[in-house]
């Protein structure tokens, strides 16, 4: 297996950068660094992965580069755009518009249908969705037969599809997913993973994930291994085997689950 440095210039255009980006919450005794100066792109319709031990900042990435928490010190980049220099209002729209989510507990509205749940966002952004798009990505991820029911009518792996249908059905430049599949089982962890896959392979969608799973980890393209608040090591085209293999020498610093 080898190993491409961090640094590597590759041609595809980079769809969100984090340069020397750091993250400190609190003060003097209490203080803790989440991120320690992290420099790290993700291009444009590629899946990376986002591994490390628990605390070693993951979420902390994720949110900073997703626009959704602040940072401390450094530059975060979606697209062409600097998140610093953003309004409040601006980074709000540019969130709507350009970013997608996919979170553990799915935040899906118990209220509304698994269709309008899925449209919610450009609904709330006042964007008419395109109905053949809508179309594809129902169809993708398999939930035709469902539009109509709740959250509470559908099992966990189908509304992790609802919350994957709506960070995909917006077309964002980009889609993080914090633990996307980290509370499925293993067969509806597997489909959620290989739409995420086809929709970067096959629609030139950017994916950032974040995981504990080796083998949820050999579906990206790209691993990248955070520890205490700094990425350690960068893994191309991985298998569980290899992804488990790197995670062994962070047996030291912590566990990964
Ligand atoms: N609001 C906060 N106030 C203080 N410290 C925080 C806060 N949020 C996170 N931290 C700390 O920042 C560090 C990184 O947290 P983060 O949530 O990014 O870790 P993680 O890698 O996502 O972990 P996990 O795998 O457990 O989800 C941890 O040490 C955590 O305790
Ligand atoms: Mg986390």
């Amino acid at each position: 297996m080898t190993t491409t440095p961090i640094s590597a210039d590759r041609t595809t255009a980079v769809a969100a950068r984090a340069t020397e980006l750091s993250k400190i919450y609190g003060q003097g005794e209490t203080q803790v660094v989440a991120l320690d100066r992290v420099s790290v792109g993700f291009r444009q319709a590629e899946l990376t992965a986002i591994m490390g031990p628990s605390g070693s900042g993951k979420s902390t990435l994720m949110h900073c580069v997703a626009g959704l928490d602040t940072f401390s010190s450094g530059s975060v980049r979606i697209g062409d755009t600097e998140l610093g220099s953003l309004k409040d209002k601006q980074l709000t729209k540019l969130r709507r518009d350009k970013i997608g989510f996919i979170f553990q507990a799915f935040n899906l509205l118990p209220t509304l249908t698994a269709l309008e749940n899925i449209t919610l966002p450009m609904d709330i952004a006042g964007r008419k969705p395109d109905k053949q798009w809508l179309d594809t990505v129902i169809q993708m991820v398999g939930l035709s037969g469902r539009l109509g029911h709740r959250p509470s009518q559908l099992s966990g792996g189908q509304q992790q599809r609802v919350a994957v249908a709506r960070a995909l059905a917006a077309r964002p430049e980009i889609i993080f997913g914090d633990e996307p599949t980290g509370n499925l089982d293993s067969r509806s962890g597997a489909e959620v993973l290989g739409f995420l896959r086809n929709s970067v392979r096959e629609l030139g969608q950017t994916v950032v994930m974040v995981t504990h799973d080796p083998v949820a980890a050999a579906y990206a393209d790209r691993v990248v291994f955070l520890a205490d608040g700094r990425i350690v090591d960068e893994l191309y085209g991985p298998t569980a085997d290899s992804v488990l293999d790197r995670m062994k020498r962070f047996d030291t610093k912590g566990r990964t689950s």
